[in-house]
């Protein structure tokens, strides 16, 4: 099918009620429904409810748990670690981000690290939970292996997302959310699909030699860090704030959240993610943190445009323009998106597409 239209509100209704057939109580499947759909109005449509089928395979083979809850096992006053016992990993990590708010408003910064977990989505959404509250907000997790390091070949580690939300006064926060390799597998797998070559500086072949061919991804190559060491070099800081710090597995243990990858370790993902508060206004009053961001955001947005461009965005500013739009007139959900939940709505036998085909 091609792409298609639907509006926020019936997108989440669909995927509650697919979570629910799954057995997922009702508060979490509301709640992973609404970040789901929040980071497709965002236009992140990769992080959105595409991941809902995929994730909830999980379920039925144990690698992860409707009835289990999260729960804190070790904390000092401006940390914790979370357990999440392969509970809905969304709820897991939104208890995280909840919890370093907390803490963060009581001491000034708080640091959740989470283990025994799976795929959270888009980073970005936690970050902005935190920024939301007057918090500067960071979330981050490691991934199984996709991604080569300068001069190597292979895959030697994840894909590791991480994000950071700054409150900004009257306007809404800052917030840049990447990955940290050069572009996400899933855009190599569909130019792969549609038989089209791929920009350089993505995609290393089995010699570890750069390449636009994506014909041998995944089986053979590995994706290119962001900016060569420096996306390698923050891909190693995920790893060691998300993974090496709280016990979770690390690179090649790390089983893929995706069941029946090939070569993937036996058992559940057992994912790092760190969430981290920092109390805005902790140093100077909150007020004039917000007068310092807009400050700052005006003499960036005042920035003379290069030939061609419109206008200057701040990070995030793109995402929060499209929610409006979503909000507003709907939005057009990606091929691979309605696929996703056509596929996910026949698993589940909801007749009730919540989408209008608009082409293909
Ligand atoms: N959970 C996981 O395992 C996992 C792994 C990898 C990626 N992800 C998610 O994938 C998503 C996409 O990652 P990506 O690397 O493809 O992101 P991307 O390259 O599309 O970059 C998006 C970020 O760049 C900012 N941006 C884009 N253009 C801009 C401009 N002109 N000016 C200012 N800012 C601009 C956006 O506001 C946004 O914050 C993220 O949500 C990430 O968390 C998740």
């Amino acid at each position: 099918m091609g792409s298609a239209k639907t509006f926020p509100q019936e997108l989440e209704l669909f995927a509650i009620e697919a979570m629910r057939r799954y057995g997922l109580r009702e508060d979490d499947a509301r709640l992973s429904a609404h970040i789901l759909v929040l980071t497709d109005t965002w236009g992140v449509h990769t992080h959105g409810t595409r991941q809902l089928r995929p994730l909830l395979k999980n379920f039925p083979i144990g690698r992860l748990s409707a009835e289990a809850n999260a729960e804190v096992v070790r904390e000092g006053g401006a940390w914790a670690l979370m357990d999440g016992h392969h509970s809905v990993p969304f709820v897991t990590a939104h208890r995280a981000m909840e919890l370093a708010i907390q803490k963060a408003k009581t001491v000034g910064l708080g640091y959740v690290g989470v283990i025994h977990t799976s795929h959270f989505g888009a980073a970005g959404y936690y970050a902005t939970m935190a920024a939301e509250q007057g918090m500067i907000g960071l979330a981050m997790c490691n991934a199984d292996p996709n991604m080569v390091v300068p001069g190597g070949r292979g895959k030697v580690l994840g894909t590791n997302p991480i994000a950071y939300a700054v409150p900004n006064g009257k306007n809404k926060p800052v917030f840049l959310d990447i990955a940290t390799s050069a572009a996400a597998a899933n855009k190599i797998i569909r130019a792969k699909l549609l038989g089209q070559s791929i920009p350089e500086g993505w995609l290393v072949d089995a010699e570890g030699k750069p390449t636009t061919d994506p014909s041998g991804f995944p089986e053979s190559g590995a994706l290119m860090p962001m900016a060569a060491h420096k996306g390698y070099g923050f891909a190693l800081l995920v790893e060691v704030l998300s993974g090496v710090i709280s016990g979770a597995a690390l690179t090649r243990e790390q089983p893929s959240w995706i069941p029946n990858m090939p070569n993937n370790p036996p058992g559940p993902a057992n994912q790092g993610q760190a969430f981290i508060a920092i109390d805005a206004g902790m140093m100077l009053s909150p007020e004039e943190f917000a007068g310092r961001m807009e400050w700052l955001s005006d003499y960036i947005h005042a920035t003379p445009t290069a030939a061609g461009t419109d206008r200057i965005y701040l990070p995030g500013e793109i995402e929060w323009d499209k929610r409006e739009k979503a909000l507003q007139e709907g939005m057009i959900l990606p091929p691979d998106v309605v696929d996703s939940l056509t596929g996910l709505a026949q698993d589940v036998g909801i007749d009730k597409l919540p989408f209008v085909a608009i082409d293909g």
